[in-house]
Order: structure tokens, then C-alpha cells, then sequence
């Protein structure tokens, strides 16, 4: 979209970061803004964000994709997601949302089963089985992947 400006996050975004992980309820961890590129309009309104995370295990996470809900339906979290493509080696892993799959398979990402995932996501989805059986969490969580 042409109007949206792509740039590296600065520490000043960081409120701004925090403050839509929290809005639209994704997970509110490992939000450090020297890894996020966020997006703006041009009368410098914040549209969205995005980050790389590397784990512990070395796996690459794509995570924190979020955009502000009134500038949804422009293209703005696609060129973030393009951006951030460009900046990272594959195999690149997130999880989202079941009903996310087939936003995410327009960036060529597939589901991939538990058996044979890297150990940060292993411990993930054990955690996510936990919560669900406690019923503290109901949304199904998928794991996908980038070769
Ligand atoms: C999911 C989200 C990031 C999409 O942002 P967006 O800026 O509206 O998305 P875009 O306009 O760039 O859409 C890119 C493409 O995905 C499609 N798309 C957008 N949302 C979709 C959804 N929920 N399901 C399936 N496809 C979707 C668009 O139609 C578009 O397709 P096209 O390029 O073939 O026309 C946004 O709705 C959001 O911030 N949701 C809340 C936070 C969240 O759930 N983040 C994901 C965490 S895993």
C-alpha cells in the first residue's frame, strides 16, 4: 500500500507497540522494539507492527503481527510480513490462531504437526495442551512454517 511508511522500530514506539499487543490480545512477551519494524501513515499514525524473535534453540519466530483495527483490509500487515521476510533466513516459525492459517498461507507458510518441532515450540504447545485442558484458554493454537 502505497501511503503506509515501513521503518526499524525506535524506543519511543515501544508505548506504542505495547499498547496494541495488549488491544488486540496476542502474546504480550518478548516484546523487545529493537526487533519490531512498524508501519505509519502519513500524518504519523501508528498502523502496525511486527517482529523476528530468535530462540534460545535458534528457531525463528515471526510474532507480534498486529494492526491498528481502523486501518485493517489495506495491505498494511502484508508489507510488514514482506519486510520482514526479507530479513531472515528459513525455516521461519509462528504460531497464530487456527482460524489464521489461511492468512498466513498467502506468505507460503504451511501447518506443520507437533512430532519434529524445534524445542521452543515444543515447550509452547505443551503449555498451550496444559491451558487448554484447564480451560484457561480456548482458542486452538497451530504452529506453522516457512522453508
Ligand atoms: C491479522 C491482521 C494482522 C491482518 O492485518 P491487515 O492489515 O488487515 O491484513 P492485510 O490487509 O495486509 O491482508 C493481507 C491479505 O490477507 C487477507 N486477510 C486479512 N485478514 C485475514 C484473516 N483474518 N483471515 C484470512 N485472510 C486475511 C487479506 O484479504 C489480504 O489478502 P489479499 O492480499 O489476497 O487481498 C489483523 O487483522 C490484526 O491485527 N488482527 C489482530 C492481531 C492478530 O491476530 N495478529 C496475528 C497474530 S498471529
Amino acid at each position: 500500500m502505497d501511503e503506509t511508511q515501513l521503518r526499524p522500530a525506535t524506543a519511543a514506539d515501544f508505548p506504542k507497540i505495547r499498547a496494541l499487543i495488549l488491544d488486540v490480545h496476542i502474546n504480550p512477551t518478548g516484546l523487545d522494539w529493537r526487533r519490531f519494524w512498524v508501519a505509519e501513515m502519513p500524518d504519523g499514525q501508528f498502523a502496525g507492527c511486527g517482529q523476528i524473535k530468535i530462540h534460545g534453540d535458534q528457531s525463528r519466530e515471526l510474532a507480534s503481527i498486529a494492526v491498528a483495527a481502523s486501518l485493517r483490509g489495506r495491505g498494511v500487515a502484508r508489507l510488514i510480513i514482506q519486510k520482514l521476510l526479507t530479513l531472515t533466513d528459513r525455516p521461519l516459525y509462528l504460531t497464530c490462531r487456527e482460524q489464521l492459517q489461511p492468512f498466513y498461507e498467502k506468505f507460503g507458510f504451511k501447518i506443520i504437526p507437533q512430532a519434529g518441532l524445534p524445542p521452543y515450540f515444543s515447550r509452547i504447545m505443551r503449555l498451550v495442551r496444559v491451558l487448554r485442558t484447564l480451560k484457561l484458554m480456548t482458542p486452538t493454537i497451530i504452529v506453522m512454517r516457512l522453508d
